[in-house]
């Protein structure tokens, strides 16, 4: 498993705000948009590319473009969702599908109880999205799902991670050059709840409101 933090002073920005308890609902979604289109950015430097011959209005040249088969980005539900937008918006041509996890409290497992994606993900650069990675559960078990399907390599994207859970992804997925996290930032810790410290809260409610 690789790790990418993204040191950047507009994320480290757009984060603290995101952070901030008084930012309101409207607010941290536009938030979480941009600070996604910026660690998709990140994510993206080795999306696969072929050459691509061109003519522009001087000369012939040879740039390139995505190769097929086109990448999956893949929001993990529900919170996932609300980083959809800000990663469409730099990939348009990706496909997307939609892997909805729920964990058992009493075993802790992880299990799939919602997909919507390709059945054969053979020779697929896939993205995750999930915003928050806590005790890292879910994401292990969307990451395996993932490459079980066939995914060649694929990219976790998430606001925040807490050291606790990329030791659980990184022993999970140890030496597997497949998997990568690019996150704005490692937190502290993991408090009694499996929050996030300092973290932003929850993030679903704080994207949608409390439901
Ligand atoms: N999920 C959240 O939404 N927030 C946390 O701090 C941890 C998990």
């Amino acid at each position: 498993m690789r790790l990418h933090v993204a040191d950047h002073p507009l994320v480290a920005h757009k984060l603290t705000v995101l952070r901030d308890g008084r930012t309101d609902s409207p607010t941290f979604r536009r938030l979480a948009d941009e600070l996604v289109t910026l660690l998709a950015y990140e994510a993206t430097r080795e999306v696969r590319t072929e050459p691509y011959p061109i003519r522009t209005p001087v000369a012939g040249t040879t740039g390139v473009r995505l190769s097929a088969p086109k990448p999956l980005v893949v929001p993990i539900l529900r919170a996932g969702l609300g980083m959809l937008d800000g990663m469409v918006r730099l990939l348009p041509t990706a496909e997307v599908g939609f892997l909805g996890m729920i964990r058992d409290e009493a075993t802790l497992q992880a299990t799939t109880y919602a997909t919507r994606l390709p059945e054969d993900l053979s020779g697929r650069q896939c993205f995750a999205l999930d915003p928050m990675l806590a005790t890292g559960g879910t994401l292990v078990a969307a990451l395996r799902f993932l490459l079980e399907r066939g995914a060649v390599d694929v990219t976790a994207i998430c606001l925040l991670a807490a050291p606790e859970g990329i030791e659980v992804v990184r022993a999970a997925f140890e030496g597997e050059a497949r998997v990568t996290v690019v996150t704005a930032a490692v937190d502290e810790r993991l408090d009694e709840n499996g929050y996030i410290v300092p973290g932003l809260g929850d993030a679903g409610d704080r994207l949608y409101g409390v439901v």
